[in-house]
């Protein structure tokens, strides 16, 4: 038993995401949320830049004494030395490797797309794994750089999210995937219009994957949490607008957000 709170990060409102799911698996955890908003996108970033936003953020949560990590990022998780995660003391988790799985576990017809942030399409490490573990899949990325921004701004729906998605899925349409990997924690609070104009193929929510690794692990070295369930919201950047689109992602309301400064 360890009852020390898992920390999660992403750039934003992304990562709620991954704690929703994290909730519904694992609902006795205390959670330490970091939204990294002061320097939210992440997908516009080099490599380099990327780099020092992980390392601040991981140090930023193991001073909060956590007892493992949810890299609750596609982007981190694609540019991200798969060493380094080794060298932090508590295991630290991704959200890439899952969901690769997941979809290789999914497709029928081995024709897989990926949407992601920039950074995340550039750096190719979905489809680069995805073909490592099955060279017979047909990979199809599509960069979708408009999504972030619009969902920070608490942009889930109208002509804008449904023109950027018609202009990134026409083409996955086109090729007829079975699979689409939503290759960006961000994504799956668009889940229902992608279902719309995809119709029935499966979409693989990252950040949930990753949190059935998550609980997997903790299980497996008796790390599961007695007395748990809260969650602690910290935030890099401007705490209001953060709070009222939180809520309405998670379904209630947010008692307090802390200021962290990275
Ligand atoms: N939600 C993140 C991801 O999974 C970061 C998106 C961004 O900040 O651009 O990639």
């Amino acid at each position: 038993m360890d009852n020390r709170a898992i920390g999660v990060f992403d750039s934003g409102l992304g990562g709620l995401t991954a704690v929703c799911a994290l909730g519904e698996l694992l609902p006795s955890e205390n959670i330490v949320y970091l939204g990294d908003t002061l320097r939210v996108p992440y997908g516009d970033k080099s490599r380099d830049e990327l780099k020092l936003c992980a390392e601040s953020d991981i140090a930023f949560l193991l001073s909060k004494d956590v007892k493992a990590i949810l890299i609750a990022c596609g982007t981190v998780s694609s540019t991200l030395e798969k060493e380094k995660l080794l060298s932090y003391g508590v295991p630290v988790f991704e959200v890439l490797t899952p969901a690769v799985e997941k979809a290789l576990a999914c497709t029928k017809n081995k024709k897989v797309g990926v949407i992601a942030t920039a950074a995340s399409i550039r750096a190719g490490a979905f489809e680069r794994t995805l073909k490592e573990s099955d060279r017979e899949i047909s990979v199809y990325p599509i960069a979708c750089p408009k999504l972030v921004p619009l969902i920070e701004s608490g942009n889930l729906a109208g002509a804008e999210i449904e023109s950027a998605l018609c202009e990134y899925l026409s083409p996955l349409k086109a090729v007829g995937i079975d699979t689409l990997i939503l290759g960006c924690t961000h994504y799956p609070l668009l889940k229902d219009s992608i279902s719309a104009f995809l119709g029935d193929i499966a979409l693989i929510d990252i950040g949930f994957e990753a949190a059935k690794r998550v609980k997997a692990a903790l299980r497996q070295s008796g790390s599961l949490c007695q007395d748990g369930g809260r969650v602690c919201f910290y935030v890099s950047g401007y705490e209001p607008s953060f709070k009222e689109n939180a809520a309405r992602f998670l379904g209630y309301e947010l008692d307090k957000i802390n200021k962290a400064v990275l």
